[in-house]
């Protein structure tokens, strides 16, 4: 059947009238699927070879086939192809083009496959080659930390629970904590990798097809680990994808809190770090301004994100097997979830090595907040105080301190022995920033050299891959 535009469908043989117009926008997917074209294409040149390697093409058609998809191939980076909504998706405007380029034989490309198992390929090799980027991005970022961390093992800041100054730790182990988060990020998607790297095609619509193929050599041609054990199965899955999603959004959710650090530091009331200018932008009514753009907007994108991975559950949770037109919906999510983890990884990437810490700055946040405390009340314990009395102790020590707006360390030795004998003049050595962070000297721990024996490790983790 041709259509109202004179473009015959490929699939127009039982069809007495033409697709309404509207219905033929409504339904077509080209305008965005054609960013799988590349990969699409790639599927066909396997598929192609096998059909010869089992005596379905011979080898005058195969090459036939072959040279047609390269010379699309060439037109289509070079924006040198139409794209028709008429045709619907990338697999029909490619099919077309190649049987106008060389003519029948064209026609035999589609032989034992569908366009189920086909788009099921391509979106699985479009994500294998995504999360090879995003994981090699992960690294970048997780590089920046470790040379920033060791940079900043020494340095003391406040650590904080519910946001109030809890007690003094290094930046550089702050920073690590992002690390080990981004370290499970990157093992998140190298698992989900495996799952992407199963090869659909064979299953043709649903059934298989009865043609003699050879699963295993087209999954070796693509480089799949291996092909799928069940043909509905790998026309409907899209789990491979919703894992990705997924995994996606546990990424933002580490960069936006990360962002939300960044942003409260660059504030005037924290003022423990410097962005460079060209991570920022001012305002364009007051002069003053230097705002965290960059943070702010990647924390503001999580959204879309966590948006993508419940639009792709949503799509998937009322299908019956196997394929249902509802799966073209599944490209959006993942195309821009792609883009947008892609953009925010590569500008933390970018930007975190540049990160200026104001040692001072949070050195004296962290005298402020009576972070020594719980240092305190554990001499206490390592005089012979129960802990429970060495906390009411340090209570009082502290209502002092807020009454007569000192630090612990800020009093006479007399001042702190009203409250408990057990008090000697060695107490100092454990009020003091430097001595509560050395002391956390046990794996996992603040001091600066467990900051450092964890860089070192982390170096050594990252380099394997
Ligand atoms: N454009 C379709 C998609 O994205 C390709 C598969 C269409 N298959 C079908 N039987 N209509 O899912």
């Amino acid at each position: 059947m041709t259509d109202e535009t004179g473009q015959d469908k490929l699939w127009g043989g039982r069809f007495s009238e033409p697709t309404d117009a509207f219905v033929e926008a409504f339904t077509a997917s080209v305008g965005f699927d054609q960013r799988l074209a590349r990969h699409d294409i790639r599927g066909s040149m396997a598929h192609a070879r096998m059909l010869a390697h089992v005596g379905v093409l011979t080898e005058d058609e195969r090459d036939a086939i072959l040279d047609g998809l390269d010379a699309i191939l060439v037109d289509i980076e070079r924006d040198d192809f139409a794209w028709l909504t008429e045709l619907e998706d990338v697999h029909m405007n490619v099919e077309a083009r190649l049987i106008d380029k060389i003519g029948d034989t064209g026609k035999k490309l589609h032989t034992g496959r569908s366009r189920n198992d086909q788009v099921a390929t391509d979106i699985r090799l479009f994500l294998r080659e995504e999360i090879d980027i995003i994981n090699a991005e992960i690294r970048r970022l997780q590089h920046g930390l470790l040379d920033l961390a060791e940079r900043e093992a020494d340095a003391i800041m406040p650590g904080f629970t519910h946001l109030q100054v809890a007690q003094p730790v290094t930046f550089g182990h702050h920073l690590l904590a992002w690390f080990e988060m981004l370290q499970r990020d990157w093992e998140r998607l190298a698992d989900c990798r495996k799952r992407v790297n199963v090869m659909p095609l064979g299953a043709a619509a649903l059934a298989g097809t009865s043609y003699p193929i050879d699963r295993d050599y087209t999954a070796e041609l693509l480089g799949f680990e291996r092909p799928s054990r069940n043909s509905l199965d790998s026309v409907s899955d899209r789990d491979f994808a919703i894992e990705f999603n997924a995994a996606a959004s546990l990424i933002m959710m580490h960069l936006s809190r990360f962002s939300e650090e960044l942003v409260l530091w660059t504030s005037a009331q924290f003022d423990f770090i410097d962005l460079p200018d060209r991570f920022c932008t001012g305002s364009s009514i007051m002069p003053q301004k230097k705002n965290p753009d960059v943070p702010e907007l990647v924390r503001g994108k999580t959204g879309r994100v966590f948006g993508g991975l419940i639009s792709m559950l949503t799509l998937m949770k009322s299908q019956p097997l196997a394929y249902n037109k509802d799966n073209q919906e599944d490209k959006e999510p993942v195309f821009d979830t792609v883009d947008t983890l892609r953009g925010s990884l590569r500008a933390f990437a970018d930007m975190v090595p540049h990160i200026e810490a104001k040692r001072d700055n949070m050195f004296a946040a962290a005298r402020q907040g009576f972070s020594t405390a719980t240092d305190l009340a554990d001499y206490l314990v390592r005089q012979g105080v129960a802990f429970r009395d060495a906390h009411e102790i340090v209570g009082k020590a502290v209502a002092l301190g807020v009454e007569t707006d000192r630090d612990l360390s800020e009093m006479e030795l007399a001042e702190l022995q009203q409250f408990s004998d057990a008090i000697g003049d060695d107490v100092f050595e454990v009020l003091t920033l430097e001595g509560s962070v050395a002391a956390r000297d046990h794996l996992g721990g603040t001091a600066p050299d467990q900051v450092r024996a964890r860089v070192k490790e982390g170096r050594e983790l990252i380099a394997k891959d």
